[in-house]
């Protein structure tokens, strides 16, 4: 009898399953830091902007889902942006141990478009050239980071639930081009509240056998990395990274930096006009207002920033951090987030840009328009930067030379009347479609994606769309969803920054007003339309279960990169001192609120990039003979500050910074370094430092 009845509950469970069965679900984070000194930092393109050491670590975080017939993963990497090199390597990596489980077709990788960190990794060459060319530490650090975290996620493959919720967050970022978004129809900015998209929308996996546990979260919300400017030399996951690691804490709290197995992404959307800094554009130096067309001041040299809430850049990424982190923890706790079920769906192709030729018929009148797109070109306002960082490679009255740049730049190729023609009103600066030496400049061919986790679709877009340009595609999206059957309340978000840079897309309209934005739009005016056409054919072919073909292949561009970033060539310790060496002790007594420092005779932090390890510790004397380590490189309240003592000798120090946060126990602490140093003789060896032990009281 009991035996009966336990098979009639099996029974019952398996039909009951049979209607809204949950999914697998799995989540994963790894280290991606890259080479932490001397490496230009992507995304403002200063030369000096470069690498001395490590503020935050930079993680991949991948989630995994699948329906017994399907999988999507979504990865979301504090990087500046994805690469199709990237990707790529990782794909190949994937196919190595998992066969044809994980592929182009079903792995989109995001970048969080943070500004802090190094770069080097694209190999179009645009993007190389403030990095001295490619820099392989930085694109092995992500590959090999980026498939870990897979790994992991796959590892983790458990059944689990998902829910959809989203929320407004107010002041947290601003449209840093208004008056090109003010170009846009009239009617249709009367749809929205706002010149930037407030929502932050969240994915919640939770656990099928623990309700109660919360295995990850994906949260969008559109705003630039750029808390941290130019003037920042410390590697940083800004922002988005830092609400990460504050979400991973609160979640995974006996875990020191939140490791564990809660797993928390604050991924990018359509931040392209978006600034977190909120405070607005001022005059550095004489504090007007910049002129809102041309973000210029009056007097000449002076410089239209954008700043703050903050007091400076770190306090204002914490600022902007918590106001993310605060919203998302709030989303985590709701009751009324929707659970998403369904079928899983995804689409890839690829699209040669420049070739794409459209007849678009305007709705309301009928009328037929022929557009195309360009061959990528970029207008003379993209040399004048935004405000989140004005002016960046070539600007007038520069004064750091780059020899790289001044090689390359005889062999520049004028563009063609069709191209200036194409490019209109857009003032071509650089013709990069034109340019073919040591590898292409920009990409022609870009990644297009779209998945569907039930009602939930996710856009995952090759560059940073605006505001208006992220709405216009989701709403054309949402619209050929429904019309193939989805329902109503189906939501899509936009995954900026995936697979393949292409800059900005800008709307049409704001392509007119050549803000920074619009003269980074490389395919010329019509370069949204084109793209809003293109995923609504993919969100048709998936809804109808159609096929379509590949598209053309990138172009490997592996043969022909350049790399003049000097190597480690020695490292040496000072006269009667060894790597290691304590050469400025930290104060004997501190108390919270202090910044403890400590200094040691270093060897070149790119020596190895201490993948899931840290350059420092600070420990606590447990009492019992043991030390506890209470913070290492990763944790906002550590910095590990990497300075060349002389160059022609080799020799460098390490400065550790530790600020003593409100709930630190009292007792006694000390601070390890740890590194690696190169000898003359060839061969890479680590060492230990280790301060004396000072109070906390
Ligand atoms: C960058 O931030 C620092 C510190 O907050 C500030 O002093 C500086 O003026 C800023 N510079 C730019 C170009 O934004
Ligand atoms: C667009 O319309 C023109 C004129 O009717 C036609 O010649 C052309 O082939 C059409 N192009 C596409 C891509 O459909």
């Amino acid at each position: 009898m009991l035996k009966l009845l336990s098979i009639a509950f099996i029974l019952i469970t398996i039909s009951v399953s049979n209607v809204k069965a949950d999914y697998g679900i799995g989540v994963g984070r790894a280290d991606v830091t890259g080479p932490a000194a001397e490496v230009t930092f992507m995304g403002y393109a200063r030369i000096e902007q470069k690498g001395q050491g490590i503020h935050l670590r930079q993680y991949s975080r991948a989630f995994i889902i699948e329906d017994g017939t399907d999988r999507i993963v979504f990865v979301s990497v504090d990087a500046c942006m994805m690469g199709h090199a990237v990707r790529e390597k990782v794909l190949q990596k994937l196919s190595a141990q998992y066969g044809d489980l994980y592929t182009e077709q079903n792995v989109i990788i995001s970048g969080t478009h943070t500004h802090s960190t190094p770069g080097g990794f694209l190999m179009d060459f645009l993007f190389d050239i403030s990095t001295y060319g490619f820099v392989k530490p930085t694109f092995n650090g992500l590959v090999s980071g980026i498939f870990l975290s897979i790994k992991r996620a796959h590892e983790s493959i458990t059944p689990g639930k998902i829910f959809v919720s989203s929320s407004e967050i107010q002041d947290a970022n601003i449209n840093r081009s208004p008056s090109a978004y003010l170009n846009n129809p009239e009617s249709e900015r009367a749809q929205y509240k706002y010149d930037v998209d407030k929502d932050i929308v969240q994915l919640k996996f939770v656990s099928s056998e623990e309700p109660d546990r919360i295995l990850g979260a994906i949260n969008w919300f559109a705003v630039h990395p750029t808390s941290m400017n130019y003037t920042n030399r410390l590697i940083s996951s800004d922002n988005v990274g830092y609400a990460s690691i504050l979400l991973e804490k609160k979640l995974n709290p006996d875990h020191l930096t939140g490791r564990g197995p809660f797993v928390g992404a604050f991924a990018s959307t359509n931040l392209g006009d978006v600034s977190p800094n909120i405070r607005g554009p001022r005059c550095q130096k004489s504090g007007n207002v910049c002129d809102i067309l041309s973000s210029k001041c009056k007097e000449w040299g002076d410089l239209c920033v954008a700043s703050g809430p903050g007091v400076d850049i770190f306090d204002s990424t914490q600022i902007i951090a918590n106001r993310l982190y605060d919203k998302a923890a709030y989303l985590l706790g709701i009751e009324v987030a929707k659970e998403v079920t369904g079928p899983l769906k995804i689409i890839h192709q690829y699209v040669d840009m420049p070739k794409q030729r459209l007849n678009i018929t305007n709705r309301a009148t009928g009328e037929v328009t022929q557009i195309r797109g360009c061959l990528p070109a970029m207008g003379y306002s993209f040399a004048a930067g935004t405000i989140d960082g004005p002016g960046p490679i070539f600007e007038q009255g520069q004064t750091t030379e780059n020899d790289l740049w001044n090689y390359i730049r005889d062999k520049i190729a004028k563009p063609t009347a069709d191209d200036i023609e194409c490019h209109n009103p857009k003032p071509i600066f650089i013709p990069t479609g034109r340019m073919s030496y040591p590898t292409e400049w920009q990409p022609n061919i870009v990644a297009t994606q779209l998945a569907l986790i039930g009602n939930v679709a996710i856009a995952a877009v090759p560059g940073e769309f605006t505001t208006m340009s992220g709405r216009r595609l989701r709403n054309a999206v949402k619209e050929v969803l429904i019309e193939n059957g989805a329902d109503e309340d189906v939501r899509v978000i936009v995954g900026g920054l995936s697979n393949i840079y292409s800059d900005y897309i800008a709307t049409p309209e704001e392509y007119q007003i050549q803000r920074y934005e619009g003269a980074s739009t490389i395919y010329g005016p019509h370069t949204l339309t084109i793209y809003v056409e293109q995923y609504k054919k993919l969100a048709n072919a998936l809804m109808k279960n159609e096929k379509l073909d590949e598209g053309p292949y990138p172009p490997d561009l592996s043969k022909d990169l350049i790399s003049l970033l000097p190597p480690v060539i020695v490292d040496i310790a000072p006269w009667r001192k060894g790597f290691g060496d304590c050469v400025k002790q930290p104060a004997k007594i501190a108390k919270p609120g202090d910044v403890v420092s400590a200094s040691f005779v270093s060897g070149h932090p790119r020596n190895n990039l201490m993948h899931e390890k840290t350059f420092l510790q600070i420990e606590r004397d447990d009492g019992q003979d043991d030390w506890k380590v209470v913070a290492t490189d990763a944790d906002w309240e550590t910095r590990f500050i990497w300075r060349r003592k002389n160059a022609l000798l080799g020799t460098s120090e390490a400065e550790i910074q530790w600020t003593i946060g409100p709930n630190v126990k009292p007792g006694i602490y000390r601070i390890r370094h740890f590194g690696y140093y190169k000898y003359i003789q060839g061969g890479i060896f680590d060492y230990e430092g280790l301060s004396d032990n000072f109070e906390v009281i």
